[in-house]
């Protein structure tokens, strides 16, 4: 069976009080937390970096002291300083996008290297190819359901069709990597997407845009039990 993460992205968040947010969103069962870095320069807007990851460190604890993982998305360009950069601030995962990089094998070796699981991040318009030479370093597929750059936009349809395409290509491999799918996740469509083969799933307007973040992800929940 199918273990379903969920990971609010704080984009979304009330960025005057992120710490709290990050434990408000952690005692809502937050499996990750995700963090969309943007370099005004890949996409058109600027939010943080690696500083604030490692503020947000302590923060992304549950109650009984586990760690909860941070989910990095770089939307970079050049890539290597800023992996560098968060892995050492203390990200666990750090996903970038390969047409953001010169050097795509390089690039992941490097974040292996720093001790996080590396990620590749799919656009709309970019198609699956890197991964064929790739896949044995790469350890979660990242799929963007909208274009980069702004939270509450509206799901993009065909993403389902490269989520099954994706997860073709991870089952063939036999290797242990999530499927991540960001953007536009609601209740309301997040069942759909795990159907398509998606086990991982940001969310952030849908979460941070309600009052109660806890009845979003138990909502959420309850809807991939039935997937
Ligand atoms: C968009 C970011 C997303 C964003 C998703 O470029 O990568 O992580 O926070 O926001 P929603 O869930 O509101 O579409
Ligand atoms: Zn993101």
């Amino acid at each position: 069976m199918t273990t379903y993460r969920i990971a609010p992205s704080i984009l979304s968040a009330d960025f005057a009080r992120l710490g709290e947010e990050v434990r408000s969103v952690v005692a809502a069962g937050a499996d990750w937390i995700h963090f969309d870095v943007m370099d005004n320069h890949y996409v058109p807007n600027l939010t943080f970096g690696p500083m604030v990851c490692q503020a947000l460190r302590p923060h992304a604890v549950t109650a009984a002291g586990a760690r909860v993982p941070i989910d990095v998305h770089l939307m970079v360009q050049p890539v290597d300083a800023l992996a560098s950069a968060v892995a050492k601030a203390g990200a666990d995962l750090v996903s970038f996008h390969p047409d953001a990089s010169a050097h795509v094998d390089r690039t992941l070796q490097l974040i292996r290297g720093e001790g996080c699981r590396a990620g590749l991040v799919f656009n709309p318009a970019t198609p699956l190819d890197v991964l064929e030479w790739v896949i044995d370093k790469v350890d979660l597929i990242l799929i963007m359901s909208v274009n980069p750059g702004f939270g509450g936009q509206s799901f993009i349809d065909s993403a389902l069709r490269k989520i099954e395409r994706a997860r073709k290509l991870i089952d063939a491999s036999g290797r242990d990597i999530r499927l991540e799918v960001d953007g536009g996740i609601k209740v309301d469509n997040i069942r759909r997407v795990a159907a398509a083969g998606a086990d991982t799933f940001v969310a952030g307007s849908a979460i941070f845009g309600q009052r109660d973040y806890k009845a979003v992800v138990d909502a959420m929940r309850a809807e991939l039990a039935q997937a």
